[in-house]
């Protein structure tokens, strides 16, 4: 049987607890395409969370989960077509192609497992070949105007369309038509506010996004936004003050609670926040709910700070806060975010150096020390 080479994850000895696992090479069987399906070489991939949750074997092991020895992450990037099986049809050889990790989806046209990661007998990017259904293939535009780089980050950005769609019209459903001035959408968070908020620029609003980078707040400032350095409010973390011990916690929480809101009230003509976009949630929950203007949206995608949060129902009520929650996007808007993107040109700049097929045990070690400038990590299989 042929076989290629692969950054495998094995699943934890059941009889000792999960610790973080590593990534080994390995040669992996590789079976031909059958009906309705494609073999496909890796070209780029965008490191993500999820990989980063199954290598830390956190919250569950993943490869356990799924009842396998071994798996092979790898859920973002562009894949080239090599060869196709009986019955596909607008694939050709050579053709490059975002591969859309829903390993199952619902009626609606959510996934409800991604491949690569949590979907049983599913294949990944850090592969250097593999087979996969060819309904998950969404050819790049011919001729593209953009270079595979730069599509290669793209669950991020569809899955900012997604948020970004809701978000706005729910802010929408109780807001005027009219601005006086434009109102302020603010984020914190990664890759995805990033491109959320290049939405919300696009679409006429004041927009701001925190982090505790230089280099960061530079490409922030570069696309249009305000940054926010979040070093000057060292003590958001209401849940970390709390939990410290510590009886002067809670005042610098306080502290820098309230200079925080301050700095978005001056950002936003005394309002506060139209639209906090949060994918951090945990402890800074109540500095989120604290910078909202009267109107206005929470809206999230993610969780990394914490996902049991709570909240005064009189005072949301009273703020007219919608909250917002999405995942991921629906599978038949695909095409829909493709053709965004290319004719508004609505994709990340890549400046760092794009990681060698070798050097993906580094990528990853350096993604979970979150010692990243760029809010998109590439790393090439094949190139
Ligand atoms: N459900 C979905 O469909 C979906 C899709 C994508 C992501 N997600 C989830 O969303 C979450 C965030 O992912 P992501 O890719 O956007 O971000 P990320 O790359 O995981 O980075 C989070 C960043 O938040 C920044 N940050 C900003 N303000 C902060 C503050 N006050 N305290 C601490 N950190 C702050 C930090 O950057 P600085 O150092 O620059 O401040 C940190 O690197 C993850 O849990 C991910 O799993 C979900």
């Amino acid at each position: 049987m042929a076989t290629t080479k692969a950054w495998v994850l094995h699943a934890a000895d059941p009889r000792a607890e999960a610790t973080r696992g590593q990534l080994t090479l390995e040669q992996i069987p590789l079976r031909r395409p059958e009906a309705g399906e494609v073999l496909v070489e890796p070209r780029i991939g965008c490191w993500e969370a999820n990989m980063e949750h199954a290598i830390a074997r956190h919250p569950v092991d993943v490869a356990r989960q799924r009842g396998e020895d071994r798996i092979v992450l790898g859920t973002c990037g562009v894949v080239r077509v090599l060869a196709t099986g009986s019955g596909v049809s607008g694939l050709r050889e050579g053709q490059e192609c975002l591969w859309i990790p829903f390993g199952a989806i619902d009626e609606n046209g959510y996934a409800e497992r991604i491949a690569a990661y949590d979907a049983p007998g599913s294949p990944g990017l850090l592969s250097g070949r593999f087979v996969t259904a060819a309904r998950l293939l969404l050819p790049l535009p011919e001729d593209s105007r953009y270079p595979a780089e730069r599509w290669a980050p793209f669950a991020r950005y569809f899955t900012a369309w997604d948020n970004w769609r809701v978000a706005l019209r729910c802010w929408q459903a109780q807001g005027d038509d009219h601005w006086d001035e434009p109102p302020l959408v603010l984020g914190w968070g990664g890759g995805v506010v990033f491109a959320q908020l290049e939405l919300a620029r696009r679409a006429g609003f004041r927009t701001a996004m925190v982090s505790g980078r230089d280099s960061r707040l530079a490409g922030i400032a570069a696309s249009g936004a305000t940054p926010i350095d979040r070093r000057e409010f060292p003590d958001l973390d209401h849940d970390a003050a709390k939990a410290s011990g510590d009886p002067d916690a809670l005042d610098r929480y306080a502290d820098s609670r309230d200079r925080f809101v301050e700095r978005v009230r001056e950002l936003s003509g005394g309002r506060g926040a139209s639209i906090f976009l949060d994918n951090l949630g945990g402890g800074l929950h109540r500095v989120t709910l604290r910078s909202l203007a009267r109107e206005s949206v929470l809206s999230t995608v993610g969780w990394k700070h914490g996902m049991r949060l709570s909240n005064m129902r009189a005072v949301e009520c009273i703020g007219r806060h919608i909250h917002v929650h999405t995942h991921a996007w629906r599978f038949q808007d695909c095409r829909r975010i493709r053709d965004v993107q290319e004719s508004t040109g609505w994709l990340p700049e890549i400046t760092e150096p794009v990681a060698s097929f070798d050097a993906i045990p580094q990528l990853a070690d350096a993604y979970s020390r979150d010692v990243f400038d760029s809010y998109f990590p590439l790393y090439e299989v094949n190139a």
